[in-house]
């Protein structure tokens, strides 16, 4: 019986297809596909019961992992049981070829019309073969490279069964308290938008239906990031201007470079929790922007709107969040229980359901399901694909490219490969396991190369490895929750015993990979533990000290920015942590990593980001007290945005603009040369920012606004090229418009967001 319907189905689609097919030879456009494809999803969508529809609404967790708390109703015969009925749209956390063939048999072979699970997982920085974490990858600003680790994290992901990422992360955030800083691109929105274009393209491919790409993710739709006082899952309230020229840019990007699904989020915005917002996922998101794929919730964000108080029970909830374009509800329960009711009772219009379940629809279309559901679920691909040489040499090549020098005095390093007594110092250098991250899905524990394994790679010196201190006592098996050493110090002699006649001290330091991501927010951004008076106590005995940080956040060390010759932020690179910081201390790599997000001197100057409004008393004109400033501490920040050394020197010279005077519509061609002084080849991430002096509202003192990642031979100089036309120039205002104003702007060019090379032309 079950497999006759199935074919129903199938006789269905077919005939749909063949004649689709006469219109594609006629005009092979890319509208006729999108026809075709409404024809499939309104002719699957005709033969589904209301129970059906609402099934594929639903998103379940598979019996495997979790990744949020767990809803009271989700236990595996409520789930089994649904199923079997179609009741299912798709899973989450099921990972494995076995797997994924088991649970879109029940879907495809046991329920009435066979439509197929589309099969979800967070694939952040990787599947089994980990690259750097976003942030870190971000660092690099460079989009050939972050684009191709996407796609073999497609790779590996799809050959596991896998077919939709919760990826790429695009929320803006200016405040490095916020945990899950590690999984975005940091605080600027143009740079925000090209990684985000990078990723997608990484992860979609130029088709979607081939076995090795899978749909991506753009989360958390929105102000997620800007959530008050860095505390996870707290509220957000920013005015329209700001939404739209920092939040919303990279989404808008994502929409256009047609990523397949949004995520809303925990938070709220002004006081509507985003997953009941009309605004943005109606107005803004399928409206204004025509997003055509679906909205699928967070983690059981349906159901919070009612301890947001915004519902007082889940039928309400339910209503919202539908009314309002939340077309999937993740691990909620809240859908599957009361939408059907809502439909027969008239409170929701079904033309709803069928807006959510036909982009539902649409997307497994475009993903191939319906012409083999198990596509992805090839034993050979798992075992040959995932892991592969390859693979990791290109997160080898990943992780160098993300390193940022921040500091080299009296160039200590790179450091000389023989005849040196060096002593390497740190928990985290001996550490497997910490620098994989957060988000590692299906990585084994304790399988990144460590500092101490890349640094022996090397034999020409004498190494010698102390802990100093432990950084942590333990971490729970299920929270993956850092029990942070705060007593003991019984290695902190030895430490100092062997950098006392060491030429040089490598110190790897930091935060644990587990101590940034989802609900692990911080109030102090200082070297966790005891690691901090382990680096003073070394540095007394010898300062030839190289800081090797490992964070999945901006710190703030005052203390070692000051003393300590060289610091590299090393972030977590995923498994070939060990081989890149090797490469990198000995020059096989000369590093040209840019921070994505300013590093500020303490928590107090948070939030604390480049481009920052100019204020009525921005300085100090008078000579008094009375600017705005503080009285204990500078305003700049300890390292800013976009800041990062190489072993060799870069000059910018000769800033050229055209003319001084533009029209509106007009294109500004600038050009600077950038040479290479220093004695290494090398990389330079050329940056262009603006300033619009005079606005109808106050306007950032620095924009980015171009970046060009620049190879220049030792004694090399090239000519870089910019244009600026509207869209760089122009912003929204308060009523999320887009508006482009006549009037005095400065350019500036150079390695960092301080850069002081300038020029200047008017906008007539
Ligand atoms: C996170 C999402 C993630 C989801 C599924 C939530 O807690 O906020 O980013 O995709 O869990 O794992």
């Amino acid at each position: 019986m079950i497999f006759r319907i199935n074919k129903i189905v199938l006789s269905c689609l077919c005939l749909i297809l063949v004649t689709s097919f006469s219109c594609t030879t006629k005009d092979n456009s890319k509208l006729n596909k999108s026809n075709i494809l409404d024809h499939k999803v309104d002719s699957l969508l005709a033969l589904m019961t209301l129970e059906e529809k609402v099934g594929q609404m639903n998103l379940y967790n598979g019996f495997w992992e979790v990744t949020g708390p767990m809803p009271q109703e989700g236990d595996s015969k409520t789930k089994y049981d649904h199923l079997r009925k179609g009741w299912v749209g798709g899973m989450l956390n099921v990972k494995g070829v076995d797997n994924v063939r088991k649970m879109q048999q029940i879907a495809v072979e046991e329920t009435r019309l066979g439509i197929p699970l589309i099969i979800g997982y967070d694939v952040i920085h990787g599947y089994k073969t980990l690259s750097p974490i976003p942030l870190a990858e971000s660092a690099s600003w460079d989009l050939e490279a972050i684009e191709k680790s996407a796609r073999i994290a497609a790779v590996e992901a799809s050959a596991a069964g896998i077919n939709w990422t919760f990826a790429p992360m695009v929320d803006i955030s200016r405040d490095p308290r916020w945990g899950r800083v590690m999984e975005g691109a940091g605080e600027d929105p143009y740079l925000g938008s090209k990684i985000a274009a990078a990723r997608i393209k990484g992860f979609q491919g130029e088709d979607l239906s081939r076995p090795n790409t899978i749909a991506a993710t753009a989360k958390h739709f929105a102000a997620y990031g800007f959530t008050e006082a860095g505390r996870e899952y707290n509220t957000v309230d920013i005015s329209t201007s700001k939404l739209y020229n920092m939040v919303l840019p990279p989404f808008k990007t994502a929409a256009e470079n047609d990523v397949k699904t949004f995520m809303n989020s925990f938070n709220d915005l002004n006081g509507e929790p985003v997953s009941g917002s009309k605004y943005l996922q109606r107005d803004i998101l399928k409206g204004e922007w025509n997003f055509k794929g679906f909205v699928v919730s967070d983690w059981a964000s349906i159901n919070e709107i009612i301890y947001w108080g915004r519902a007082k029970n889940k039928k309400e909830a339910a209503e919202i969040a539908s009314k309002a374009g939340s077309d999937m509800d993740m691990e909620g329960y809240v859908y599957i229980k009361e939408l059907v009711n809502l439909v027969k009772e008239g409170i929701v219009d079904e033309r709803i359901i069928n807006e959510a379940v036909g982009r539902i629809l649409r997307v497994k279309f475009e993903l191939g399901l319906f012409d083999d559901p198990y596509k992805y679920c090839n034993k050979e691909n798992e075992r040959k694909l995932i892991g592969q040489a390859s693979h990791h040499e290109a997160a080898l090549d990943m992780a160098k490219k993300s390193v940022v020098l921040l500091k080299n005095d009296n160039n200590l390093l790179p450091l000389k490969k023989e005849g040196q007594n060096i002593a390497l110092i740190g928990h985290l250098a001996n550490d497997k396991n910490s620098p994989l991250g957060s988000w590692r899905i299906a990585s084994d524990d304790n399988t990144a190369i460590s500092i101490l394994e890349g640094m022996n790679a090397y034999k020409g010196n004498k190494l010698t490895y102390k802990k100093g201190v432990n950084l942590y006592e333990g971490i729970t098996a299920f929270a993956q929750e850092v029990k942070i050493n705060t007593t003991d110090r019984t290695g902190i002699t030895e430490a100092i015993n062997t950098a006392k006649d060491a030429d040089v001290v490598v110190m790897v330091l930091g935060e644990h990979g587990f101590q940034s991501g989802e609900a692990r927010s911080r109030t102090q951004l200082d070297l966790p533990g005891l690691q901090q008076e382990l680096l003073e106590a070394v540095y007394k005995v010898n300062k030839n000290i190289v800081l090797v940080l490992q964070n999945g956040r901006p710190l703030a060390l005052e203390w070692a920015a000051e003393h300590i010759p060289a610091i590299l932020v090393s972030w977590q690179l995923g498994t070939q942590t060990g081989n890149a910081i090797a490469q990198v201390l000995y020059g096989d790599y000369n590093p040209s990593g840019k921070l994505p997000m300013t590093f500020p001197r303490n928590v107090g100057q948070i939030p604390i980001y480049y481009n920052y409004k100019n204020t009525g008393r921005a300085t100090n004109r008078e000579g008094n007290v009375f600017w705005s400033h503080y009285i204990d501490q500078e305003n700049t920040p300890l390292f800013p945005f976009g800041h990062g050394l190489s072993y060799t020197n870069f000059d910018y010279s000769d800033l050229t603009i055209e003319s001084q005077s533009y029209s509106i519509n007009g294109t500004i061609n600038i050009s600077v040369s950038v040479s290479n002084v220093g004695d290494y080849d090398g990389k330079e991430v050329v940056q262009l920012y603006i300033r619009d002096l005079v606005g109808s509202i106050v306007r950032p003192v620095k924009e980015l606004k171009g970046f060009e990642l620049v190879s220049l031979k030792k004694g090399e100089t090239k000519r870089i090229d910019f244009k600026l036309t509207k869209a760089e120039l122009g912003f929204y205002n308060n009523n999320g418009e887009f508006i482009i104003e006549s009037g005095d702007f400065e350019i500036f060019v150079g390695g960092s967001s301080d850069t002081k090379l300038k020029e200047n032309f008017t906008l007539k």
